[in-house]
């Protein structure tokens, strides 16, 4: 049987499922700029891309080199395509305005070029998210486009997904009608699909949490984290294993495999933060992706895809994965 690329399972939804074309062209787009970062980590040491710069980022995270270079390759990649109204990143203080001599689209990006930086380092897997929302009419037409054009909640996103760089490079995607799985295939240069029908089991055994905050943790999450420990002798009745990677996008690739549930709460080191994860780079993409895999993710007290943003960089508490546990920690946080 041929194989399916990511070329012609996007033409596929363009009959089967009206993805309209240039949204179809946007993610070709994404995918290559994948690529090439993909290409640019591979190298490590020997290509110079490792370490610092003495750059901090409008959140105050001192930049890698890598995450400089991620940036640019996704800017470069999309602002000529004619697809684009507008790009967000995490890197970026303000919106990216589409260079006046390209045309302009209907779309706008919004992405966190490299997320798991402080994994680059040590050779641990890293990836780029990205979320795709419409540009609301006529914003930006004349003049700049604001932060407002962005401020959409994640129901409204039309596509998203991630690449993840790890012993495989691999693109996960939705376009709101299920979750596939793209391998690289680096002798060919395309994306292949090798995951047809993602699924997050409804129940699961494992967690993932930063336990080294656990002094700065709310009431509902020691609770909960506590009867995880508890294991067969506590509440819950079974043993759980943890995992940590610290790489988001590793952590949810691991619970899109194989089930699992996945927190980074509010706590209180940071007391005027709501917890470390941004909304519209982070949290929302991966929430529409594990939704769409039939998992769950909330804040604690709200599905994290109704929430209504009223910042571009806005952070958010994020539980998300299986469904039986989601729904859990979920309740302890309404009492
Ligand atoms: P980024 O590298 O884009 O700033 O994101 C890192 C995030 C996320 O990927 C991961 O889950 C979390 O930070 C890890 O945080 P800790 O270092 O606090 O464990
Ligand atoms: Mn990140
Ligand atoms: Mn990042």
């Amino acid at each position: 049987m041929s194989r399916v690329t990511l070329s012609r399972f996007l033409i596929e939804q363009t009959r089967s499922h009206n993805t309209p074309a240039d949204l179809r062209f946007l993610i070709e787009v994404v995918a290559r700029a994948c690529k090439a970062i993909s290409h640019q980590v591979s190298k490590g040491a020997l290509g110079g891309v490792l370490g610092s710069l003495d750059t901090e980022n409008v959140q105050g995270e001192v930049q890698k080199k890598l995450d400089v270079i991620s940036n640019e390759i996704l800017l470069e990649a999309n602002e000529w395509a004619g697809n684009l109204a507008g790009m967000a990143s995490e890197e970026m203080d303000k919106p990216y305005q589409i260079p006046g001599q390209y045309p302009k689209g209907a779309y706008l990006l919004v992405f966190d070029p490299l997320d798991g930086s402080s994994n680059i380092d040590v050779n641990v897997s890293v990836g780029t998210i990205f979320s795709v929302l419409r540009c609301p009419d006529r914003q930006g037409e004349e003049g700049d486009l604001g932060d407002e054009a962005f401020l959409q909640k994640g129901t409204q996103q039309v596509a998203a997904g991630y690449a993840i760089y790890g012993p495989q490079t691999m693109l996960v995607l939705t376009l709101g009608d299920g979750v596939k799985g793209f391998t690289l295939d680096r002798e060919l240069g395309s994306f292949v699909l090798t995951h047809d029908n993602i699924k997050v089991p409804e129940a699961t055994k494992e967690f993932a949490i930063n336990m080294s905050n656990q002094r700065h943790w709310e009431a509902p999450v020691q609770r909960y984290v506590s009867e995880l420990l508890a294991g067969e002798e506590g509440p819950l009745g079974k043993n759980y294993n943890m995992r940590w990677i610290a790489s988001m996008v590793a952590d949810v690739h691991r619970i899109l495999t194989r089930g699992g549930v996945f927190m980074y709460p509010r706590d209180a080191r940071e007391p005027d933060k709501a917890g470390k994860l941004r909304l519209m780079y982070e949290a929302n993409p991966m929430s529409m992706i594990i939704e769409q895999a039939g998992g769950a993710a909330t804040n604690g007290t709200q599905r994290i895809l109704d929430i209504q943003p009223d910042n571009l960089h806005q952070r958010v508490p994020v539980f998300l994965g299986s469904k039986e546990e989601v729904l859990r920690i979920t309740a302890y946080h309404k009492g």
